[in-house]
């Protein structure tokens, strides 16, 4: 018997991935975290859900999700990856459930474009995704607070996309995110740059970055930089000119893998010879990004990346509010 659905009840979604233009990490904190200060990005390439009410059967589980992977992943194969119970999604509708009462029964699928474990939010965004989809889905119209709280009980990174893809006033394509993650103030998305995205083939661990960091620092925080204003305001020069770094580069060039070290030095190279404006490493690893101004130069460097590298990809900064769109 096929599923009943209730008419006008299924949405689809995208979830944008983001970049880390720059990424300063602060001391470890008392409850484990680090205080950040980044410049995150949002882009084009996205992973889509969809989500469905099912009526009628009693027998499947009361969130039945199924992932779908365009891009290779490193450790799994097949359709899914891990328990349904560990993907960011599910405990999202768990959250959601238990904070609203929501009981309906979900049919989730997940069509996963972003590289996971690769520095791009992949996992986050899918979980504020889903937040702002129930929200449309069940018709509870929580306030954007309400959502926020909810996206720091997932993860760090996962506020930023809720911010950037509600409909808000000053919903922007960039911000600047402090705190642990949970603090952001949108800001306009560089216009007119094309991004090119390489992952090397491997995932890098967020924890493990952290705690090498902490152990290479031994307590003494990286070095004085510009202050925020002087960041923010960089965003609308030149990407040539921009002033920015990511703390965990030269620790996982010095002390990362040797596969690591091998990678970044590659890709990040490559770049610099491609004739990129900027270039650096989105949060953790492994991802780097290179930014063009030129569009051909940048079609060009994807052409000469694709033979060298596992995953390739060329993007864009996205602008617009992401919003669940009714099937
Ligand atoms: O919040 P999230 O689950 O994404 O964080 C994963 C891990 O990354 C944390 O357990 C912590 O080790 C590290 N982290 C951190 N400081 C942050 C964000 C993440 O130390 N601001």
């Amino acid at each position: 018997m096929e599923d009943a659905v209730k008419p006008g009840l299924s949405y689809r979604i995208k979830a944008p991935c983001k970049i880390n233009l720059h990424l300063r990490v602060g001391n470890r904190r008392s409850d484990g975290y680090h205080d950040l200060e980044s410049i995150f990005l949002r882009l084009a390439l996205a992973d889509t859900l969809w989500f469905t009410v099912v009526q009628g059967r009693t027998d499947r589980p009361d969130c039945d999700i199924r992932v779908r992977w365009a891009v290779p992943v490193p450790g799994g194969s097949g359709n899914s990856l891990g328990r349904p119970e560990e993907n960011i999604v599910y405990k999202a509708v768990s959250l959601f459930r238990a904070r609203t009462g929501y009981a309906e029964t979900l049919r989730v699928r997940l069509y996963k474009r972003i590289p996971p474990g690769g520095g791009l939010g992949g996992g986050s965004s899918d979980g504020a995704s889903a937040l702002l989809a129930l929200n449309t889905l069940a018709g509870t119209a929580l306030s954007e607070g309400a959502l926020l709280e909810m996206a720091a009980c997932l993860g760090s990174d996962v506020p930023f996309f809720l911010a950037a893809g509600g409909s808000g006033p000053g919903s922007g394509g960039a911000a600047w995110v402090s705190g642990r993650g949970e603090r952001i103030c949108l800001l306009d998305a560089p216009r007119r740059i094309r991004v090119v995205l390489v992952n090397p083939g491997f995932s890098s661990g967020t924890p493990e970055a952290f705690a090498l960091l902490d152990r290479v620092r031994r307590g003494k925080e990286g070095g004085e930089g510009p202050g925020p204003d002087a960041l923010i305001a960089a965003l609308g020069g030149a990407p040539a000119s921009w002033p920015y770094g990511n703390d965990f580069l030269p620790v996982l060039m010095a002390e990362g893998t040797a596969a690591a070290k091998a990678a970044y030095r590659g890709i990040l190279g490559d770049f610099a010879a491609l004739g990129a404006d900027f270039w650096g490493l989105s949060g953790t690893g492994a991802t780097c990004f290179g930014i063009f101004t030129d569009k051909g130069t940048a079609e060009r460097g994807v052409d000469f990346l694709k033979k060298r590298w596992n995953f390739v990809q060329l993007t864009f900064p996205l602008a617009r509010s992401v919003k669940a769109v009714l099937k």
